[in-house]
């Protein structure tokens, strides 16, 4: 057995993927993982009562104490220290990590994409989908590397695009792939059941 993991969830918005991972922590879906902190930039997130709710501690790092990311990421590296935290899982958290960031925590930071990576990068991905008229898109769950949305895949599921598809109806349906594929990477990650070679991730 390997040692518990210390996890830090960063979060910016709602939280429901935190939720989803609170959740599978509690049925015993994610062993060899403690969720240790819930750092948030936003102080209105609602992942921050979501983390309240569950008995997690949080942090919030907000705009007028961090007024540049460099005063954010001494803070945060230091908040990450102190909890001697061992992996980072970023969920909804709307902020690049720089280079010396991820330098620290060499694939042990994960990213959710609500899309199937190398497709539709960036913010909106749902929207990017329907506006290219898309008929398939999906969900990634990735290691962060220094670019954006383009470090090794871990998990990736499909998530077909309705002719009557709005931008809600197939966010709901995203979410939900979401929410049973985080917990499912993060659980493989604790588990030291991935491999990165390469570009390629290597599930044991
Ligand atoms: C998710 O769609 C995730 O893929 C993206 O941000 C959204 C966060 O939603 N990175 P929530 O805050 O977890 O509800």
């Amino acid at each position: 057995m390997s040692p518990t993991k210390k996890i830090a969830i960063l979060v910016s918005g709602q939280g429901s993927n935190l939720q989803a991972l609170i959740d599978a922590h509690e049925a015993g879906q994610i062993p060899g993982a403690e969720l240790t902190l819930v750092i948030s930039n936003r102080p209105e997130a609602y992942a921050l009562a979501r983390a309240g709710q569950a008995g997690i501690p949080t942090l919030c790092l907000p705009k007028q104490e961090c007024p540049t990311r460099a005063v954010f990421e001494k803070k945060l590296l230091a908040a990450l220290q102190e909890a001697k935290i061992d992996i980072m899982v970023l969920a909804g958290f709307d902020r690049l990590l720089s280079p010396q960031v991820v330098k620290e925590y060499p694939q042990r930071i994960l990213n959710i994409h609500p899309a199937l990576l190398p497709n539709f990068p960036g913010l909106n991905a749902t929207r990017q989908a329907l506006d290219y008229g898309a008929k398939v898109t999906g969900v990634t769950v990735h290691f962060v590397d220094e670019g954006c949305d383009t470090g090794p895949i871990i998990l990736q599921a499909a998530v077909p695009i309705e002719a009557n598809d709005t931008e809600a109806s197939l966010l709901n349906r995203v979410h939900a792939t979401e929410h049973r594929l985080y917990p499912q990477a993060l659980a493989l990650l604790c588990a030291d059941r991935l491999q990165v070679k390469g570009r390629t991730v290597i599930i044991h």
